[in-house]
């Protein structure tokens, strides 16, 4: 799709932007105020030879930001594939005040960009019947920033590497394995400037990951640790990002039910999320000397696999009763982060879909985060730009006795479920070397949507591709 920004032009299908509160007695047609709330658009079709044109509703004045134009986007975007719409031009005519107090045109035209390319992204690749994208032109009229190809240029990679985040979390385990998946990073790397190394088998043993050992022993495909280093820039202290990368979460032994565990599959949203911040990253050939660490394995049941009350040991010297084979991510990410110290990393992010729990504290559309408070309000401001949100969590040294086992040093399960998901970071605390800053974030609920609304759609939201991207960025 071209995408240009500029001057007003006649296209199409003009998109308009309005507030609650937005004039609108100039326009030839009637509003209705509900065509003006958040999350409404209305076609008003011309005749013949005339103009469509598209109403979005920004509602409230006071409450816009950008995540609210992502969503307008969004929502605008799917409504014109719609209607099969070749050309439109959307004007940010109603933004203008908001320039004039200081509301970056820039930003908004990326916000504008990578909501509607998101907003129109499907997951298709198993549809017999796939919808063509209708419109190949899009162009913003944007007071004030018409030099802005950089910023769209900005939104395409934002977009890309979120969409590849949620083609890895959508794709089913038959095609992504811990195998397959490996493949997939190493091809879709291939040309950028990093340095991938995958430890498998020996490898793993020679480096005592014995998380991942275990966790991947029920399944016919072999778990690997990938590394993969992006160093641009030497002078900048070493920082991991570790992603769980479960491709499956069959519970092992202690097996899930249900009628449809579909969303088994997406447990490993951390690993696409940090895969998605590096597309980011790299595409944009940003300065940052970062080491991604991606444990992945496959949690299933079989003759081979690891047992419940099973006792591990880890090259810290921690022993760790396995009393819960379904509390299998914290087992992996104990390998990363473990290995992160090896390599030298002084600041340490871990994400994952560790918990269902986070979501009974936060519901659905929150991650939590715990651990270090500064690279906390880092991660804080970076997720309410971009949309990527968290909530601050805390590490409750009192829940620590939940932790104890009476024949190793720990076990991987809490005796009651409440505080699930704080018992968990303290559970990954353990294996944080001194000196370290880490931060944990949970990312269980938000890794999906539930429906399509804005610029999301149902399915992988690509959680985390971007606020991590944002946050390397942020110093
Ligand atoms: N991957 C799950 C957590 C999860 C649950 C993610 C629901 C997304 C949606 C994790 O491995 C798990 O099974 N956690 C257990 C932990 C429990 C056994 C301590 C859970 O949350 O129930
Ligand atoms: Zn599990
Ligand atoms: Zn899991």
């Amino acid at each position: 799709m071209d995408i240009s920004v500029g001057q007003q032009r006649e296209m199409e299908a003009t998109i308009r932007l309005l507030f609650q509160d937005s004039p609108t007695e100039q326009l030839p047609y009637e509003l209705r105020p509900h065509m003006k709330a958040k999350g409404a658009v209305t076609w008003f079709f011309g005749r013949a030879t005339e103009r469509h044109e598209l109403v979005v509703g920004l509602g409230e004045r006071e409450r816009f930001d950008l995540e609210a134009l992502r969503d307008a986007a969004g929502n605008a975007g799917r409504a014109a594939e719609k209607e099969k719409i070749r050309e439109a031009c959307v004007t940010f005519e109603s933004l203008a005040p908001l320039f004039a107090a200081g509301l970056d045109g820039k930003s908004a035209v990326t916000a504008w960009t990578e909501g509607w390319l998101l907003g129109t992204y499907a997951f298709d690749r198993y549809l017999s019947k796939t919808q063509e994208r209708s419109v190949l032109k899009l162009h913003i009229a944007c007071p004030g920033a018409e030099q802005a190809e950089q910023a769209i240029e900005w939104a395409r990679i934002r977009a890309l590497g979120t969409s590849f985040a949620r083609d890895l979390v959508n794709e089913p385990p038959n095609q992504l394995t811990p195998v397959s998946f490996v493949e997939r990073l190493q091809n879709h790397f291939a040309e950028r400037n990093v340095e991938i190394t995958v430890h498998r088998g020996e490898s793993l043993e020679r480096l005592e990951m014995v998380g991942l050992i275990t966790v991947g022993k029920g399944s016919v495909h072999p778990p690997a640790m990938v590394e993969i280093r992006y160093c641009t820039d030497p002078s900048l202290p070493l920082m991991a990002l570790i992603g769980k990368g479960v491709t499956f979460d069959m519970g092992g032994m202690n097996v899930k039910g249900g009628r449809d565990i579909s969303d088994a599959r997406m447990d490993m949203g951390g690993a696409a999320a940090v895969a998605g911040a590096l597309d980011i990253l790299t595409r944009a050939k940003a300065k940052a000397n970062l080491l991604a660490l991606l444990p992945i394995a496959e949690n299933v049941p079989d003759g081979g696999a690891f047992l419940p009350s099973d006792v591990i040991r880890y090259p810290n010297g921690l022993s760790v009763q396995t009393a819960n084979t379904d509390a299998e991510g914290r087992l992996i990410l104990a390998d990363a982060l473990l290995h992160a110290d090896r390599l030298g990393a002084n600041r340490v992010v871990d994400i994952a879909t560790l918990t269902g729990n986070v979501g009974e504290a936060l519901g659905l559309k929150l991650a939590g985060i715990w651990g270090d408070a500064e690279m906390t309000a880092q991660l804080l401001a970076a997720g309410d730009g971009c949309g990527d949100r968290l909530w601050p969590m805390p590490l409750v040294d009192d829940y620590e006795e939940l932790l104890k086992s009476d024949y190793a040093d720990m076990t991987n399960i809490s005796p009651i479920s409440y505080g699930g998901a704080i018992v968990a970071a303290l559970f990954i605390r353990r294996f944080v070397a001194a000196g370290m800053k880490w931060v944990h974030i949970d990312m269980a609920p938000p890794v999906q949507a539930k429906a399509t609304g804005g610029y999301r759609v149902a399915g992988a939201t690509g959680y985390g591709a971007r606020l991590l991207a944002d946050f390397v960025l942020s110093k």
